[in-house]
C-alpha cells in the first residue's frame, strides 16, 4: 500500500507540529509539501524535516526512504499539487475558508484546524459546498474528542451507569497570550473547544449561550476581558459552564467534571510523578497544549490518515465546525452585550438531507 502524500498549509506553532507529527510518528503517510506566507518559515521546516527523514533513513539502515519536502510557494497550488492526497490546514482562520473552497474543489480530504471558519454564514456555505460534493472530505481539529481521558469520559457518560450527565464544569486556562490575543479571540479560538466538548458529550445542540465578564486580570493589554465565564444551554434543558482564562500565569490546565444523576466524573486533573523535594510537593504542570494533548494530536492524525484512505472521516465532521461557528457568534453577541443569546442554527436535516 502506498502512502497517503500529506501537504501542510500554514506553518507556525500548530502545522510546524503536525508536519513533524506526519514525518515522525505517523504511519501510512508522509509530508510531501509545505506552503507557509512566510516562505522563510517553510524554507527552515522543510530543511529540518527533509534533513530529518535522511537521517531516519540511514539509522533504519535504508528500509524508510529519505523523503524532500517541498515548499510551495502558493497555498493554493499545494492544495492543487497532484501529487498532494490530503491537506492539513493550519493557516489562520481568516484563510480557512477559501482554502477550505479550493480543497473542496480539488476534492481533497482536509484536516481543518479549529475554527472551521470566522462565522457561522461561511462556515455554513463550507458544509452545503461538502454536501453538494456527495462525501465527506472535511474533518475538523477539535483533538480533545481523541484525547484517552475525554475518550474515556465520554464512554462513562455514554454507558448510563451514573444515570442522565445533568451538568458540566470546564476550566481552560493558558499559561499567558500574546497581547494581539483579543477578548473575541477568547470566545472565537479558546472557548470553542469547550462548545464542542459540550456538543459531544451531551449529543446535543446549544440553544443558547451567555459569556459573562468579571473583573479582567491586570496582567493584560487595556480593554483585553480575561477571564472569561460562560454558560451554555442544550437543547436537552442540561447545562455548561466554562472559565477560559489565556493569561493565568501558571501553566496549561485543561479540566472537565461531568456530573450525573449518580454521580460526578472529572479528567484533567493531572497525573505523573509526584514529588516530595525542597519543601514542595506536587507534579508538573504543562506549559501548552502541545504538551498536554500531545497524544490527543497523534491520534487524531493517525485516525485522520487511515480514514482517509478508506476514503472515509473519522472525526468532528463539517457540520460540528459550523455548529460550534454558530454558538460562538452567539457567544461574540453575548460578550459585548452581556446577555443570553440564542444560537441561530440551520435546520440539519434540510441543510444535509
Ligand atoms: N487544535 C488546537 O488545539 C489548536 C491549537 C493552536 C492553534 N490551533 C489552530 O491552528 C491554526 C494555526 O494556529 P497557530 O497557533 O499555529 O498560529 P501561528 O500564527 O503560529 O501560525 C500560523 C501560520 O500561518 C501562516 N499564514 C498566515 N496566513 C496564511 C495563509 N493565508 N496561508 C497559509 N499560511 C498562512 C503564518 O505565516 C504562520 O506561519 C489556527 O486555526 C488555530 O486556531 C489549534
Amino acid at each position: 500500500m502506498t502512502d497517503l502524500r500529506v501537504g501542510v498549509v500554514g506553518v507556525g506553532v500548530m502545522g510546524a507540529d503536525h508536519a513533524e507529527r506526519v514525518v515522525r510518528k505517523t504511519s501510512g503517510a508522509r509530508l510531501v509539501a509545505v506552503a507557509d506566507a512566510d516562505a522563510g518559515r517553510a524554507e527552515a521546516l522543510a530543511g529540518r524535516l527533509s534533513e530529518r527523514s535522511a537521517s531516519t533513513a540511514r539509522h533504519s539502515g535504508g528500509t524508510t526512504h529519505a523523503e524532500t519536502v517541498r515548499v510551495v510557494e502558493d497555498p493554493m497550488d499545494l492544495i492543487a499539487a497532484d501529487d498532494v492526497d490530503a491537506v492539513i490546514l493550519a493557516s489562520p482562520g481568516f484563510a480557512h475558508a477559501e482554502q477550505l473552497f479550493a480543497c473542496l474543489e480539488h476534492g481533497k480530504p482536509v484536516l481543518c484546524e479549529k475554527p472551521l471558519t470566522m462565522d457561522a454564514a461561511s462556515a455554513l456555505r463550507v458544509v452545503e459546498a461538502e454536501h453538494k460534493l456527495g462525501r465527506q472530505v472535511i474533518q475538523v481539529g477539535f483533538m480533545r474528542r481523541f484525547d484517552p481521558e475525554y475518550a474515556a469520559l465520554k464512554q462513562l457518560l455514554d454507558s448510563g451507569d451514573l444515570g442522565r450527565t445533568l451538568l458540566l464544569h470546564n476550566v481552560h486556562r493558558n499559561k499567558s497570550a500574546p497581547p494581539t490575543f483579543r477578548s473575541e479571540m477568547i470566545v472565537r479560538d479558546s472557548m470553542v473547544h469547550e462548545v464542542d466538548v459540550a456538543r459531544w458529550l451531551f449529543g446535543e445542540e446549544i440553544t443558547r449561550i451567555t459569556v459573562h465578564t468579571p473583573t479582567p486580570t491586570s496582567l493584560v493589554g487595556d480593554g483585553v476581558l480575561d477571564p472569561q465565564l460562560a454558560v451554555f444551554e442544550l437543547a436537552n434543558g442540561a447545562m455548561a459552564d466554562v472559565e477560559v482564562f489565556v493569561n493565568f500565569q501558571v501553566g496549561y490546565e485543561v479540566r472537565c467534571e461531568a456530573v450525573a444523576e449518580r454521580g460526578s466524573a472529572t479528567i484533567g486533573l493531572g497525573s505523573g510523578v509526584f514529588t516530595r523535594a525542597g519543601e514542595q510537593w506536587g507534579g508538573t504542570m504543562p506549559a501548552d497544549f502541545r504538551v498536554r494533548f500531545e497524544q490527543a494530536y497523534d491520534i487524531e492524525v493517525q485516525r485522520w490518515v487511515d480514514a482517509t484512505v478508506r476514503g472515509e472521516i473519522d472525526g468532528p465532521s463539517a457540520w460540528d465546525g459550523y455548529a460550534a461557528a454558530a454558538v460562538c457568534e452567539a457567544g461574540l453577541e453575548s460578550l459585548s452585550t452581556g446577555k443570553p443569546v440564542d444560537v441561530a442554527l440551520a435546520d440539519r436535516s434540510e441543510v444535509l438531507g
